[in-house]
């Protein structure tokens, strides 16, 4: 039988506990995860692609059938070379969903065979978003309950004077 792939595609910068929880229960549905980190997106990053990549590998050390892997350009395109149709993700709170919901309605415009599979967060990470993060540590604040342990180093690192 053929495995079941999922490709979760985001930014991960860094990598928190809400994604880490995206994956370890779509573990539960999918076969194989591959987290694809995309290199050129609108933002600029506050950790390197190698760095982000590195962050998700030891948090995701201790899961069965997780990849990291990074991707430019195109979904879609992404998608196709890894003969994958479903893309991944997840939906906090109402918010997300417009955004999301374009998205997913574009890549399927592109590839109809593209299925996008949401799982909504839970209910303790309903809030929690990288952005927060980086933004925490950076005046100073911790959230370790909030971050893999990697992570939370990493963070402290990058904003040690
Ligand atoms: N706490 C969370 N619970 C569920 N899904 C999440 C959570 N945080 C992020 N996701 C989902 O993970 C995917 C990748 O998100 P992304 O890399 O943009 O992270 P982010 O936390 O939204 O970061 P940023 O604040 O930089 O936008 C998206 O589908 C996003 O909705
Ligand atoms: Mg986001």
């Amino acid at each position: 039988m053929n495995k079941k792939l999922a490709i979760y595609p985001g930014t991960f910068d860094p990598v928190t506990n809400g994604h880490i929880d995206i994956i370890a229960r779509a573990l539960d549905i999918f076969d194989e995860v591959i987290v694809a980190v995309l290199v050129n997106g609108s933002k600029t990053p506050l950790f390197s692609t190698k760095e982000r990549l590195s962050l998700i590998k030891e948090s995701t050390a201790s899961l069965k059938g997780v990849k990291a892997e990074s991707y430019d350009g195109l979904l879609v395109d992404y998608l196709k070379s890894k003969n994958c149709n479903v893309v991944l993700r997840g939906l906090r709170v109402a918010t997300d969903l417009d955004y999301e919901f374009q998205l997913a309605t574009a890549n399927n415009m592109m590839d109809t065979g593209i299925e996008t599979v949401f799982l909504m967060t839970s209910a303790n990470y309903t809030f929690l978003t990288s952005s927060v993060v980086r933004d925490a540590y950076s005046h100073g604040g911790r959230l370790p309950k909030f971050v893999p342990p990697a992570v939370h180093t990493a963070l402290v690192d990058k904003f040690k004077k």
